[in-house]
């Protein structure tokens, strides 16, 4: 079985790629008889040259413009037949073990377009505190609420405040997106490490403490991901997981 979840806004430099890169790591480590495939559809290819160094038969990285069209929106019936149909494109070691698929996307893009992440377990939305973040992230989230009917009861959307410094930004975030009706993620916080993920000496020391450093981080993500938290089935405002 794969799950497959999506790191998305519209904003650029909130930490899609960042994420989408570690993600893939830590699942790859934490899961060693699983298969982890990251799906790159930004054609900066940031999160995809991280990872090909690390490339093997688990873990594979797809970077590809097929999945892109030359409007710079998603090729949703492409990414959607891929997506339903993962294990016949990425090698899978064992079906029947959780596999994970990871989506690394854009800035720029219209959420609207995004109808591909309807076939997503999960879609994590970064974002910082900053007014810039939380003001594009705002008109970002309602778009793609508005794009999807009931989107949010196939897919589930998180918030993920990242770049995190004090309990403040925190709160702040919380408070500025109380009334929208998806989920609020754990916080991650700023880290001199994290800002080194995509140096190309970016050596395995490095690499190492700052998967240690996020354990509980991906302990929580992964108990989210397997189903193993209790969610609303049908939230009308912002739920704190
Ligand atoms: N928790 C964090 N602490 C410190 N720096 C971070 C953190 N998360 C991301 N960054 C830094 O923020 C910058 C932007 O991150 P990243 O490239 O992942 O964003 P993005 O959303 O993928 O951007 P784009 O939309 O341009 O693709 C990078 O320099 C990254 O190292
Ligand atoms: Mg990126």
């Amino acid at each position: 079985m794969f799950r497959k979840v999506a790191f998305v806004n519209a904003k650029g430099g909130v930490g899609k790629s960042t994420l989408a890169t570690l993600t893939s790591l830590s699942f790859a480590s934490r899961f060693p008889d699983s298969s982890v495939a990251l799906l790159d559809l930004d054609k900066q290819a940031t999160s995809s040259k991280a990872l090909r160094k690390f490339e093997n038969s688990r873990l594979s990285v797809v970077g590809s413009h097929e999945f892109m069209l030359e409007s710079g929106m998603p090729n949703n019936s492409y990414l959607a037949s891929y997506m339903s149909d993962i294990s016949s494109y990425v090698k899978v070691e064992n079906s029947s073990l959780d596999n994970f698929l990871i989506v690394d996307s854009p800035a720029g893009a219209d959420p609207k377009e995004y109808s591909f992440l309807r076939l997503c377990d999960f879609v994590f939305i970064p974002l910082s505190v900053s007014d810039a973040d939380m003001d594009a992230t705002r008109v970002f989230l309602s778009r793609l609420l508005q794009g999807m009917e009931n989107f949010y009861l196939s897919a589930r959307i998180v918030l993920i405040p990242n770049q995190i410094e004090t309990r403040e930004d925190f709160n702040e975030i919380r408070t500025t997106f109380t009334n929208a009706p998806i989920l609020l993620g754990q916080p991650i916080w700023y880290s001199r490490e994290i800002r080194r993920t995509f140096r190309p000496d970016f050596d395995d020391h490095t690499l190492i403490s700052v998967l240690k450093m996020m354990q509980p981080y991906y302990d929580w993500m992964i108990d989210l991901i397997l189903g193993k938290k209790a969610l609303p089935t049908r939230n009308e405002k912002l739920f704190q997981i």
